[in-house]
């Protein structure tokens, strides 16, 4: 039998043809008080698993793996009710509270001080989101002035007390979480918002004019109020406002994974929608500035929707959300970061929601921690992907999806010159074929292939669990070479693949 000929695509990418510099934010992460994320995940002072702080040690060690550069917290839906003051200070005399945003009683047991702790101790900047919800702008002037105010006043002498010596200085803060949601508390109407974003920003400022701030834009491109709500946002908080926020969850409920893999022609048309509403305010206020784009909630969510429908009411860290993802989550979360690195000129910031336990990559029980599927996509862009983007021309054969035309391979080349190195991510959509791909690198002499990593797995529902958790992790693929300057890759019918260039 004649050998059946392989799909074929190609990459084009010029050396000179740069989208941007990559900001290592777009590889951030989130942690809210939400189920298992602090307690018995990242904070579990009662294990042996954990150093003298309460920390455990083994999901640090996940998590510096990764190379997480910064981490949003507390929330999330959460934050919309939470009072920071609950959260620091002698553990003795903070109080329980019922939390509303998800029907639980928050202990305050670790606050804003053991998070500093914690994200030093793992390597990470903090992005802290102040309540916009029940509170206002003068808990968010003093949050700031707890934070990064040296010493002399009420609040940053307050931090002395407490055992912190010098500023935290918190460079990046949320003004709120999706405030254009009904469900959020204290949800605002775009004006409400709009003005009150552009207060506390001003006001957050004045104590600290070193810091970033980043307002809420929609919750997702479905929000009936899209559009509106960046551009009112904007026309309101403009001169105090650094970023935007984007957030957006698919999920595969009906089962239809051709249709849930070119989820990410969503997202990327989310994203060309929302930089071109900045930049009409940017036009029509006749200003230097441009507003950069923070994607701060960002994954697959819906394995877990209808477990937690039974949940109990005003428990402690209950399992929620524990989404257990499967290869072709992984496949999408490729395909989400691919996105998110076609669009590093303007995508500065990025949170993979969330980081532990909750909608995440790494899983805890109390005897260890493992890695999901999606864990490899996203470590290999954040270790691999570094330095600038390439503009990446994929020509590729695609197929009709509810999204618009979705490319059967997506791709983005990242180029680090410091070390000599290139790095082609690209997922095959392909569920039937494997496909070749060719990509001219007459521009790079004298580049090797070093290694070709490739994630797949025959059953497109494969997970790991914490009896098998390796059961879907990359191997060393021998399917990429280059001959007279010319890279040849074989990607398998459904993977994700990381191949490695270096001079
Ligand atoms: O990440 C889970 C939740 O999703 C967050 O609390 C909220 O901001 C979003 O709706």
């Amino acid at each position: 039998m004649p050998k059946k000929s392989l799909k074929k695509a190609r990459i084009i990418i010029d050396r000179d043809f740069k989208v941007g510099e990559i900001d290592k934010r777009i590889y951030g992460s989130f942690i809210e008080h939400l189920g298992r994320a602090v307690y018995e995940g990242i904070y579990q002072p009662e294990s042996s698993l954990s150093d003298r702080n309460g920390f455990r040690k083994d999901v640090m060690k996940l998590i510096r793996e990764i190379r997480v550069p910064i981490v949003r917290y507390p929330g999330g839906n959460f934050v919309s009710n939470f009072r920071w003051e609950d959260s620091v200070g002698p553990k003795k005399d903070r109080p329980s509270r019922i939390e509303l945003a998800w029907g639980v009683v928050e202990t305050n047991d670790f606050g804003l001080d053991e998070f500093m702790k914690w994200a030093k101790a793992v390597g990470t900047e903090p992005m802290y989101a102040v309540n916009l919800g029940t509170r206002g702008i003068e808990d968010a002037r003093n949050i700031v002035e707890y934070c990064n105010i040296k010493g002399g006043t009420y609040y940053s002498d307050l931090r002395r007390k407490h055992g912190a010596k010098d500023p935290y200085n918190i460079k990046l803060w949320c003004l709120g979480n999706e405030m254009d949601g009904p469900w959020q508390i204290g949800h605002r109407t775009v004006e409400e918002y709009g003005l009150l974003a552009s207060r506390a920003g001003h006001i957050m400022k004045l104590v600290d004019p070193t810091i970033e701030t980043v307002a809420c834009g929609s919750s997702g491109l479905g929000m009936s109020t899209f559009g509106n709500w960046e551009r009112t946002v904007l026309e309101c908080s403009y001169d105090t406002t650094d970023y935007l926020s984007l957030h957006t969850y698919y999920g595969n409920p009906e089962d239809d994974t051709p249709n849930f893999l070119a989820s990410s022609v969503a997202m990327d048309q989310f994203i060309s929608q929302v930089i071109s509403v900045c930049d009409y305010v940017k036009a029509v206020k006749r200003s230097n500035k441009t507003i950069q784009l923070s994607f701060d909630e960002w994954n697959v969510w819906y394995h877990s929707n209808e477990q937690d429908k039974k949940l109990k009411k005003w428990v402690q860290h209950p399992h929620q959300l524990e989404d257990v993802y499967n290869m072709e989550d992984a496949l999408l979360v490729g395909s989400m970061l691919i996105t998110l690195l076609r669009h590093a000129d303007r995508v500065k910031i990025a949170c993979m929601a969330q980081l532990v336990n909750v909608i995440a990559p790494i899983m805890t029980s109390d005897t260890g921690a493992w890695k999901q599927t999606i864990f490899y996509p996203y470590m290999q862009a954040s270790v691999y992907g570094r330095g600038v983007a390439l503009q990446t021309l994929v020509d590729a054969p695609s197929y009709e999806s509810k999204h618009g035309d979705a490319p059967f391979i997506d791709s983005i080349v990242t180029m680090d010159e410091e070390h000599d190195s290139i790095t082609v991510f690209a997922v095959n959509k392909n569920l039937e074929e494997d496909m070749e791909i060719t990509c001219d690198l007459r521009q790079f002499p004298g580049y090797k292939v070093v290694e070709h990593q490739m994630l797949t797995h025959r059953d497109l529902k494969a997970v790991n669990t914490e009896k098998k958790p390796e059961n879907v992790a990359p191997v060393s693929y021998n399917g990429s070479r280059i001959e007279k300057g010319i890279l040849t890759s074989v990607l398998p019918s459904k993977s994700w693949n990381m191949i490695r260039l270096q001079k």
